[in-house]
């Protein structure tokens, strides 16, 4: 099964109807279609995209989906999460999804970064529901991609959640990786207290 899938299973196991999420980096909206999908009619999905290209496409997606209307799409960084999703969340997201890297078929120097991504991790954990999940697909193939593998290795030494770490069946340092991050009271999903923010 591909790492891509793998998340979606993993996600799909702690998300209720009525659930709210983030798609961190929303790409070509395969990601975020997949939680619209899954939170249902009742539920909302917030993806952000620095790249109006990948908007477009995941407008798209959500459109010939019919779940458009259950996504806010954010054309802007990550980082800019406390500015751009309503105060009210914090504490409410039951899945936040990050696949790191460059745009599948759009400029490929226009990836993720250590720093902007350091920023989003430490708001999804603040903002995560008890229960919750953090899906992180880290790429190390790309320029930089070691570099932000290696800061990411970092933060995960010092996170508060439970990490668990799958890998593509690959003989090379350059695999994806695909961080699954839990409360470490709820493996099961069912958290009484989450964790604060790493700082
Ligand atoms: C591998 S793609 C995401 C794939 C997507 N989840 C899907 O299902 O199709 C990575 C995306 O991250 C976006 N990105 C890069 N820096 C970002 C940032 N600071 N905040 C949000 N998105 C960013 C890129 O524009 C790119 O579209």
């Amino acid at each position: 099964m591909r790492l891509t899938e793998r998340a979606h299973v993993a996600v799909a196991g702690h998300l209720q109807p009525g659930a709210l999420a983030v798609d961190a980096t929303a790409g070509n909206g395969h990601d975020t279609a997949f939680l619209a999908e899954r939170v249902g009619p009742a539920g909302h999905v917030w993806a952000f995209d620095v790249q109006a290209e990948a908007l477009a496409a995941t407008r798209a997606r959500l459109d010939a989906c019919g779940l458009l209307e259950r996504v806010t799409l954010l054309h802007r960084g990550h980082e800019g999460w406390r500015e751009a999703l309503p105060p009210e969340l914090r504490g409410q997201l039951t899945a936040v999804m990050f696949n790191l890297g460059y745009l599948p078929g759009g400029d490929q120097r226009r990836v993720t970064s250590p720093v902007t991504t350091l920023a989003a991790l430490n708001e999804a954990v603040a903002w995560l529901a008890p229960g919750g999940i953090v899906s992180l697909l880290v790429y190390r193939g790309h320029a930089g991609g070691l570099e932000e593998h290696a800061a990411i290795e970092r933060w995960l030494a010092q996170c508060p959640l439970q990490v668990e770490c799958q890998s593509a069946p690959a003989n090379n340092t350059g695999a994806p990786l695909l961080y699954l991050l839990r409360c470490r009271a709820c493996p099961g999903g069912s958290a009484s207290s989450v964790p604060g923010p790493v700082r």
